[in-house]
């Protein structure tokens, strides 16, 4: 009896899945002057890890540890090879008519030391020409000033924890706003700094966000105070994690599910905009950290300076997100090791039959995005808001790619839906990725690109999947089905 009931809710489930995702396409215009783009970062296709002065990151040690604790072994070495072949991804990124280009700069091509004594000039010439190029096709930069690749001399010396860790990556932002900002209008500081964070577990991951916020606002003072006046470019943290779906109507899993949205987005999003932790966030590790017998919080505390320097630093909300979760109101979870996801004191899960890509954590759920977007613009001030990251992966790399192209057409569809009926303030969007690259601790597994790249060529050729020209088409025609209305 109970298998029967359960089949029954799995398929009811399923059926209301179907029907969100497979709810009319948004067949409006989007507006002329958004953003197209796509997006990747330094470290996983630049390659060219020793060349030219560059000193290695974080992740070219960690890729260079035996034995390899990569999945398929790999490195990113030699990865895309973008370093040389940047004028063919900006080829590429022309014939797919993108308006916008994210990528990141590499700290340690650009400042080998990790500080600002010695600038490498040809690392800063590297993104020179690229941006120059860039120009060239009226392709727009918009530039994240660290994703993942730290450089391993500033580890070694506490890296983010590090009390002078803000005043590190001010002056290397000092550096790429003197170098490159006359054409830079769009920046960001920081790439997902929950996932740079979180891993360290819940004794450190917690400062070390707080060290990463107190950097992200020093940053942005720093280019008020500098910049701002001359260069008229707006800085922003780019912010990444999930929807967060109540599993039932119950008021218990409807305030689970925003507990955890707090614990997600407003880890980050709330100190940029209200200057200060979510209240449930500050309650609940309070109270678990006492349990466990700490005398204080493992939350830090802000002062009312710190919390004043904070706030308000976030000059548009950029948003990389790819997926929904389910949340489910659990009991307190056991007193014992600290831990970040009992912290949370929420079940979250994603149902089996939910359709996934290659990256086991992304399952296709086209409607979470629409309604994430709207939490986001009534919780945080309606701001303007640009999605930096959505994609699909799958493990082979296949030119023909439906999924990928459905994938992207049913995002769209969800996002303009939230600006048509939601009245959200969206202004751009970019795929992840332009071309396949490394996917960190999976190497080359799981591959995001619109356009393939045959990692066993020694000349890394780049061959266009089929998602890319759907998406050129969308670029062209800003209209996601065959015809549109304006
Ligand atoms: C988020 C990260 O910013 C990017 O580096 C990563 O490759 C993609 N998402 C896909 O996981």
């Amino acid at each position: 009896m109970i298998l029967v009931i359960m089949i029954w809710l799995r398929l009811i489930l399923f059926l209301c899945f179907l029907n969100l995702s497979l709810s009319e396409l948004n067949n409006k215009k989007f507006p002329s002057d958004f953003f197209f783009g796509c997006a990747t970062a330094a470290f996983q296709i630049e390659g060219a890890w020793n060349e030219d002065g560059k000193s290695p990151s974080v992740w070219d040690t960690r890729n260079h540890i035996v034995p390899s604790v990569i999945s398929d072994n790999s490195t990113a070495d030699i990865a895309c090879d973008s370093y040389h072949k940047y004028k063919e991804d900006v080829a590429l990124l022309k014939a797919i008519g993108v308006n916008h280009y994210r990528f990141s700069i590499s700290w340690p091509r650009i400042l080998p030391n990790g500080f600002d004594d010695y600038i490498n000039p040809l690392g800063v010439g590297y993104y020179k020409n690229l941006i120059a190029e860039l120009k060239a096709n009226n392709i727009e930069p918009l530039i994240t000033i660290i994703h993942g690749d730290l450089p391993q001399v500033l580890d070694d010396i506490g890296g983010y924890y590090s009390p002078s860790f803000p005043d590190w990556i001010t002056d290397f932002a000092r550096v790429a706003f003197k170098e490159f900002g006359d054409d830079v209008k769009y920046w960001f500081t920081f790439n997902e700094p929950y996932e740079v964070c979180i891993w360290d577990g819940a004794e450190k991951a917690y400062n070390c966000a707080a060290n990463l916020l107190k950097a992200h606002a020093k940053i942005w003072h720093m280019y008020n105070e500098e910049f701002r006046a001359t260069q008229q470019g707006k800085l922003s943290m780019v912010l990444n994690l999930n929807w967060y779906e109540p599993e039932t109507n119950s008021t218990e899993d409807i305030t689970a599910a925003e507990t955890m949205l707090q614990f997600s987005w407003g880890f980050f999003a709330h100190p940029l905009y209200y200057g200060d932790w979510p209240e449930i966030m500050k309650t609940r590790i309070a109270y678990r950290s006492k349990l466990e017998g700490y005398n204080q919080s493992r939350l830090p505390e802000f002062t009312a300076e710190e919390i004043e320097y904070i706030k308000g630093t976030n000059d548009f909300f950029s948003l990389n997100t790819y997926t929904t979760s389910m949340v489910r109101a659990i009991p307190e979870p056991e007193i014992g090791q600290p831990d970040t996801t009992k912290d949370t004191g929420v079940y979250t899960y994603q149902p089996d039959d939910w359709p996934s890509a290659a990256s086991p954590w992304l399952k296709i759920v086209p409607w979470g995005i629409r309604k994430l977007l709207k939490w986001l613009k009534n919780e945080y001030f309606d701001p303007d808001m640009l999605i930096t990251e959505n994609g699909y992966s799958d493990a082979t790399g296949q030119l023909d790619d439906p999924i990928r192209t459905n994938y992207l057409r049913e995002y769209l569809s969800n996002v303009k839906d939230a600006m048509d009926y939601d009245g959200v303030k969206v202004f751009g969007y970019n795929v992840w990725s332009l071309i396949d690259n490394f996917e960190w601790m999976n190497g080359y597994t799981q591959k995001f690109g619109l356009v393939y790249v045959d990692m066993n060529d020694p000349n890394r050729t780049r061959t266009r999947k089929d998602s890319s020209y759907y998406y050129q088409k969308v670029c062209e025609t800003r209209c996601i089905v065959d015809e549109c209305v304006e």
